[in-house]
């Protein structure tokens, strides 16, 4: 089964974007959101050129805002939400994907490893803290159950963690 709708938080240049986008299938569809204008442009750009045609948007604003617009124009439910924007909101970015969700939606978090840091208990890091209390999150939200892989690579030990929603 192809997923048909995906929420992308974090759009950047529109990379990931870009590849979600080309595994749609013909009606497929991906909401990009985006808080920088200027990475909204080059996105909106790179989109022109690399993307099937219609199938990808860049909405611009606080992610935290604009699924909740989606809710209220009663979007139809995500087959998959990409999420890879600021870590220290990660949990609020799952509580507004699980909503707009059912169960199949998978939905993927990047940069939750963070070097270790988020299993460093004596971490202060923000952006670790973010990834911890989202997975503390995960782990008492009886709708999805997850795992992290992690990661060594070029850019260093970072991981991502997949959540498959169960049921409503
Ligand atoms: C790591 S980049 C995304 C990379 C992109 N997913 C890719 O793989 O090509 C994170 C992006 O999230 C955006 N961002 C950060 N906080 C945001 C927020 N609250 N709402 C929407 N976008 C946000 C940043 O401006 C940045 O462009």
């Amino acid at each position: 089964m192809y997923a048909q709708r995906i929420l992308e938080i974090g759009t950047l240049a529109g990379y990931s974007t870009i590849w979600l986008a080309r595994a749609l299938p013909p009606g497929g569809r991906i909401v990009s959101l985006e808080i920088d204008p200027r990475h909204r442009e080059v996105a909106g750009s790179n989109l022109e050129r690399a993307a099937p045609a219609d199938r990808a948007e860049v909405r611009l604003g606080p992610a935290v805002d604009l699924p909740k617009e989606m809710v209220a124009g009663k979007d139809p439910s995500l087959d998959f939400v990409f999420i890879e924007a600021s870590q220290d909101a990660y949990p609020e970015y799952l509580d507004l994907a699980v909503p707009l969700a059912h169960p199949g939606t998978l939905i993927v978090i990047d940069n939750v490893v963070r070097g270790g840091a988020v299993a460093d208990a004596h971490t202060h890091d923000p952006l670790a803290l973010g990834v911890r209390r989202m997975s503390d999150r995960i782990a008492a939200e009886p709708r999805l159950t997850a795992t992290t892989i992690p990661m060594v690579g070029l850019k260093g030990h970072d991981g991502f963690a997949i959540a498959s929603v169960q049921r409503r």
